[in-house]
């Protein structure tokens, strides 16, 4: 309904001039929207307030400049008669005929009425992300899904998205590994497969407990690190070895949440372009050094006790930091990837890591003022016990164990249900159902919180069949479903001729929820908020329901039960797009 909202601010913007001349609309209408939507729905759909501005500038009460609006107002086709409330608020109602209309629009549209971008851009999104030889955790978890449903949003609105995974696979994790490896367990600096995942993060605990006491192991761990970034054979094909390892890993993560056109540019890829950064940065005249290493300082770096926090893009030893290779991946970005937006789905810890690689970037002009730069932060993943989420022996959670844990539970919920109302079903479809809601409930509960606070994970919350959770979102989808399969309707074979009739509460108010799919995906992509999509699906849901509940569909008299069909399906539609776009697929049953 964004369009609805245009066409009605230029309705208004009419009536201001021909009642008070331009100059008003000039100062007043420029700045902000003078139709917004109601505050409150017992207000109506749309109000204007600023008849309340505008008293001072006229000299005139509010509620004269508001008669005097309405005087010059025509919007007879889209609203019924406008009303005057408290000082002089206008508020609209839209007329149940507009909406239909509206709505008819939408059904023959296979975007469901959200228009594509006029002027795609190219906007590059920097996920997940995790680690080499570390496990991946919740925190890269959260990454993914944010990440993936931003993406998958941002395309659906016609821009074009890269998904870029900046993983951790250049540091001195690989010093200290590759010198312990050297010592236990040598053949895995030489032959591919010889250990798994879960031994490296061991091998890689042991090496930072060497590291952290044996002075003599962390010169030579330091030192390994310069021979593999001085581009020694050896060296190079050992971490090869190790980045596969771990690949696979991440890979088998990626495959369970169904995350594809990841491209990995770890931070290796930019290890050629941090000469040229520095050298760059040292030629804008904005480094200084400080003991040894160069740095930026910036007054906007202040931290709280007043001094500053530099931004450190060469240490004493000559390597170079995570800042320095921040640097170049943004400026690559812009360079190569002709990125228009750079979105960093990042947790909230990162927060002042990104505001000064993306200062010192503005600066140095690696991002030119017209692409626009955003941090998405998300807050920590915590356990019942509202502590950072742990095993219970203190251990970082797997996110495989994770994720088999969530399907294992569905499972039950599942299997226990099918008894209870005696049905036999096949092991496939329990599988089926069970995968998609296991998987679909840890991405949906992720979702639906405001994700800069911290989230409590809960499979007995995730998995609930009421309340906002993605049971309940799947299960109003396959209502539906059950609807065309008891009346033997095929929803596009309802005819293209076939109207919206909307005479019940119940159906109008479903029927404007239907209509504000648009707003809210502007909205998530703008914001980077995928909660908003969750509630809007989950008001849609009890909408839905209500609906359902109190207007009878199959045994409804014609054109009422046409109507009704195509509600439905729209609403169908709809929660199926909104579940795609949150990167969770529904079921035709469940
Ligand atoms: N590997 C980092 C971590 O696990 C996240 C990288 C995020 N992306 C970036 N461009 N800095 O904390």
């Amino acid at each position: 309904m964004k369009s609805l909202l245009d066409s009605l601010n230029n309705r208004f913007e009419k009536a201001l001039i021909s009642a008070f001349g331009d100059g008003v609309v000039a100062k007043n209408g420029s700045k902000e929207s003078l139709v917004v939507p109601a505050s409150n729905p017992s207000f109506g759909d749309f109000q204007c307030n600023s008849s309340l501005a505008l008293s001072k500038e006229l000299k005139q009460s509010p509620r004269q400049i508001a008669d005097k609006i309405l005087e010059h107002l025509d919007i007879s086709d889209i609203c019924e008669t406008p009303t005057i409330a408290g000082p002089g608020f206008i508020n609209l109602s839209l007329k149940s005929d507009f909406i239909a209309k509206a709505l008819e629009q939408v059904k023959s549209d296979s975007r469901l009425g959200v228009p594509k971008a006029a002027k795609p851009k190219n906007v590059v999104i920097d996920m997940s992300s995790p680690n080499i030889a570390k496990q991946m955790h919740v925190g890269h978890l959260r990454s993914t899904i944010i990440g993936e449903s931003i993406s998958r949003v941002i395309e659906f609105l016609g821009h074009k998205v890269l998904r870029v995974n900046h993983v951790g696979d250049w540091g001195t994790q690989f010093g200290m590994l590759i010198t312990y490896l050297a010592e236990v367990c040598p053949e895995a600096l030489t032959t591919a497969d010889h250990i798994d995942i879960g031994d490296l993060v061991t091998f890689y605990k042991q090496a930072k407990v060497r590291f952290d006491e044996d002075e003599d192991f962390k010169t030579r761990s330091r030192q390994a690190v310069v021979k593999l970034q001085s581009g020694d054979a050896g060296s190079l094909h050992a971490w090869k070895l190790l980045c596969d390892q771990s690949r696979r890993e991440f890979q088998e993560i990626y495959d369970i949440l169904n995350i594809e056109n990841l491209i990995e540019r770890g931070e290796s890829f930019y290890n050629p372009m941090l000469e040229q950064v520095v050298e760059d940065l040292t030629k804008a005249g904005l480094l200084t050094e400080d003991q040894g290493a160069l740095c930026v300082f910036l007054d906007e770096f202040k931290g709280k006790d007043g001094k500053i926090q530099p931004c450190i893009v060469r240490k004493t030893d000559g390597g170079f930091n995570y800042a320095t290779t921040d640097l170049a991946a943004l400026r690559y970005r812009v360079t190569h990837d002709k990125a228009d937006q750079m979105i960093y789905v990042i947790d909230v810890g990162q927060s002042e890591h990104l505001k000064q690689v993306f200062t010192v970037a503005r600066k140095a002009g690696f991002v030119p003022p017209e692409v626009e730069v955003v941090h998405v932060p998300f807050g920590l993943v915590l356990g019942d016990d509202g502590k950072k989420l742990k095993t219970r022996s203190g251990e970082t959670v797997r996110l495989k164990e994770l994720l088999d844990e969530a399907v294992l539970k569905a499972r039950a919920d599942i299997e226990s249900r099918i008894d209870a109302e005696g049905r036999t079903e096949t092991e496939q479809f329990k599988e089926e159902v069970s995968t998609a809601v296991g998987i679909g409930a840890v991405k949906y509960a992720d979702l639906s919180q405001n994700r800069i606070t911290n989230y409590m994970f809960s499979y007995d919350k995730m998995l609930a069949l009421q309340g906002n959770t993605a049971p309940y979102m799947m299960y109003a989808y396959v209502r539906v479903q059950g609807i065309s399969r008891k009346g033997g309707i095929d929803f596009l074979k309802l005819g293209s001729d076939a109207h919206i009739v909307l005479k019940e509460d119940a159906e109008v108010v479903l029927a404007k929820h239907l209509l504000q799919l648009d707003e809210v995906l502007e909205s998530v992509a703008t914001e980077g908020m995928p909660n908003r999509l969750c509630q809007y699906l989950f008001e849609l849901s009890q909408k839905f329901n209500v609906f359902y509940d109190n207007c009878p569909v199959l045994n409804a008299e014609e054109p009422t039960r046409t109507s009704r069909l195509i509600l439905c399906d729209i609403t169908a539609r709809t929660i199926k797009l909104g579940l795609n776009l949150l990167g969770i697929s529904v079921l035709e049953r469940m």
